[in-house]
């Protein structure tokens, strides 16, 4: 584990990055490590507009199973390192996480998007998420939901006639929030970005996005696929290497 510290001080605005490594200490798989999710299961069989469109009820299952193992988790100290920094740094702080868990809620985070959407939240699969870009279909938004469906029978019906849908961004889908992302990126002086392989546009290029003035740190145990863009690489575990880093970082 490295023993570095990140100094930041009161005129700094962090932006924070996390993909699935975050919650790999809390029992979740990872998309694209050994073992991993991709390994199991094909993306264009459970996480694409196709998919569902040929087999939702696989989709479901695919989806059910991340419901009933994030329901079974706990946030780990990566998750609550960043909750504390959020406390120490107010508005000044912002985190962006492609994770569809709620551990970061769990720990505490309030100041944050989940741009691949929530796996706790369903929607109508005639509600677009964004009626400026699609156009209004259903009016019905977002809902929180914690069922599991594994059937095509078992799949609930909107009043609209619609089936009800992972509040998922799949592939081919546009992600969300990315106005208000855009922003928090271009006014940070300091980017984090945690346990993501960087193989996933837009998300892989927000480190490209951030203007030369801003440090931007990657932490996790192994080199992402955009490692040249970082400022600097701190290799290890989040919940080893991000409680140590922030400690510093929120009492400066
Ligand atoms: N701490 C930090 N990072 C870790 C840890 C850990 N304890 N364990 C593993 N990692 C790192 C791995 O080294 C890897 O680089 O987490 C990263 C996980 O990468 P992916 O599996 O590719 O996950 P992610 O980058 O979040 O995937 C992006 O792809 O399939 C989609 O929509 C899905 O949001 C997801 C997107």
């Amino acid at each position: 584990m490295p023993d570095e510290k990140i100094a930041v001080g009161p005129g700094d605005r962090v932006f924070v990055l996390t993909g699935a490594g975050v919650s790999a200490e809390s029992g979740l798989k990872t998309f694209r490590d050994q073992g991993g999710l991709w390994e199991g299961y094909r993306v264009e069989d459970v996480a694409t507009p196709e998919a569902w469109a040929a087999d939702a009820a696989q989709v479901w299952r695919f989806y059910s199973e991340r419901r009933r193992g994030a329901r079974g988790a706990e946030p780990n100290a990566a998750h609550r390192a960043l909750a504390e920094l959020e406390e120490a740094m107010g508005e000044r702080f912002f985190l962006c996480t492609q994770n569809v868990d709620d551990l970061h809620e769990r720990a505490g985070s309030r100041r944050l998007v989940h741009m691949h959407g929530e796996l706790f939240m369903s929607r109508c699969e005639n509600s677009p998420v964004s009626p400026a870009v699609f156009g209004p279909a259903c009016g019905r938004t977002p809902f929180r939901d914690e069922a599991l469906y594994e059937s095509a029978e078992a799949i609930a019906r909107c009043a609209c006639g619609g089936r009800i849908r992972p509040h998922i961004v799949w592939f081919g889908e546009i992600p969300l929030e990315m106005e208000r992302i855009q922003q928090e990126i271009e006014r940070s002086t300091v980017m984090l970005v945690v346990g993501t392989s960087g193989a996933v546009y837009p998300a892989a290029n927000f480190v490209r996005w951030a203007g030369p003035r801003t440090r931007k740190y990657y932490i996790g145990p192994e080199k992402p696929m955009n490692a040249q863009a970082f400022t600097r690489l701190m290799l290890g575990n989040a919940g080893e290497v991000l409680p140590g880093l922030l400690k510093a970082a929120s009492s400066q």
